[in-house]
């Protein structure tokens, strides 16, 4: 921190004294080589973390089926959509972990919106958390059945309308082979599948929408216990170490062609702007969506690298009409990709 403020410095100063050029060459040539060594501090910091961490055994096979689905879908635009919480076991045979909040309600929602917008969807989710489509009979498909004859089941007559168009966008984007879905339980298979998603992922069609809510922190696989940890040792004394941003390595690394947008939830309103803003400032992706926890379903934030803060807000009649805020989020931000998909020509 304290290096890279000296380079901030550094850098106005040189802005404000090198108009003529007169020395700035010298000092430049000291500032880059600064601001790369810092910037592969940073990069060590998250690679220390994968060589820590050995992929999940079933990468290698998950990452072909996303190359090949990504290979089939050359020169369309693609979204790469993150989703739901990451979890952090506390034993190795786990029973208990550390999860992060999030439902998957927006990252589904918007997987249908993106769908319906003509992109190619990859869904990288937490396992059992919503999936688009299937979102909408989550707890209540039983319900919309009843059985005829006691030899065969049918949809209720009263839930056709609603079930119909569901299930046809639902076939249609499977039979046309248009949407991927890959889960993800652990902090450690979501670094994982990000990472390998991203750089498969690098140009200007892609867009990453990384709308998943992912641990800050986790437990060293050194310092974690084998077995389940026993109430009757007394209270465990667990320490957490702090995970690396990852969004670093997406924009600058992995995938800096393609459109990036990350999300913030806080639960306080007066630090969400200025927390959008440092995270713009430091990753130097395209936009930040931000929003509360308690209002998130009807406002969010557009925050985008320009500067420009923009509001969705959802009214009353907006739901009672049954519309969602993804289906507003995502006509805004494929604007957004178009403008900037034309800008890279
Ligand atoms: O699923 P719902 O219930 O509908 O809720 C949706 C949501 C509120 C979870 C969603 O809209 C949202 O805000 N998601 C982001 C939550 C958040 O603030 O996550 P974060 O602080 O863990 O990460 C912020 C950004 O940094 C994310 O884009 C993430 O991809 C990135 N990150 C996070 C951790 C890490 N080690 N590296 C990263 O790059």
């Amino acid at each position: 921190t304290v290096g890279s403020l000296f380079v901030r410095r550094l850098f106005r100063h040189l802005s404000s004294t090198t108009s003529d050029g007169g020395g700035g060459g010298r000092w430049c040539v000291l500032c880059t080589h600064t601001l790369r060594r810092l910037q592969l501090q940073t990069k060590m910091d998250w690679e220390a973390f994968y060589d820590a961490h050995p992929s999940p055994s079933n990468y290698e096979s998950i990452i072909t089926d996303v190359e090949n689905f990504v290979c089939s879908h050359e020169n369309e635009k693609m979204v790469l959509i993150t989703s739901g919480g990451t979890t952090v076991p506390i034993e190795q045979n786990t029973v208990r972990f550390v999860d992060n909040f999030s439902l998957g309600t927006r990252g589904s929602a918007s997987a249908e919106y993106f769908l319906a917008a003509g992109y190619v969807v990859i869904f990288l989710y937490r396992s059992n958390s919503l999936e688009p489509f299937v979102r909408h009979f989550n707890n209540s498909l039983l319900d919309k059945l009843e059985i005829v004859d006691d030899k065969s089941i049918q949809v209720k007559q009263s839930e056709l309308e609603t079930l119909l168009p569901i299930l046809k966008k639902y076939k249609d984007a499977k039979n046309d082979d248009r949407l991927l879905t890959v889960p993800f339980t652990t902090l450690i298979e979501y670094m994982w599948l990000l990472r390998g998603s991203c750089m498969l992922m690098d140009t200007k069609y892609s867009m990453l929408y990384l709308a998943a809510a992912v641990s800050d922190f986790y437990i060293p696989p050194s310092e974690m216990a084998q077995h389940k940890v026993q109430s009757n040792d007394g209270p465990p004394m667990i320490a957490l170490r702090l995970v690396p941003k990852v969004l670093y390595a997406v924009t600058h690394i992995w995938a800096p062609n393609a459109y990036k947008i990350s999300f913030k939830l806080e639960t306080d309103n007066s630090i969400l702007e200025q927390k959008a803003k440092g995270a713009l400032a430091k990753y130097k992706h395209q936009l930040v969506i931000g929003n509360l926890l308690q209002t998130r379903k009807h406002h969010v934030k557009l925050i985008a690298q320009n500067g420009v803060i923009e509001d969705i807000l959802l009214t009353e009649t907006d739901t009672k009409k049954g519309i969602e805020i993804e289906d507003l989020i995502v006509s805004n931000v494929k604007a957004k990709h178009d403008q900037f998909f034309e800008s890279q020509n």
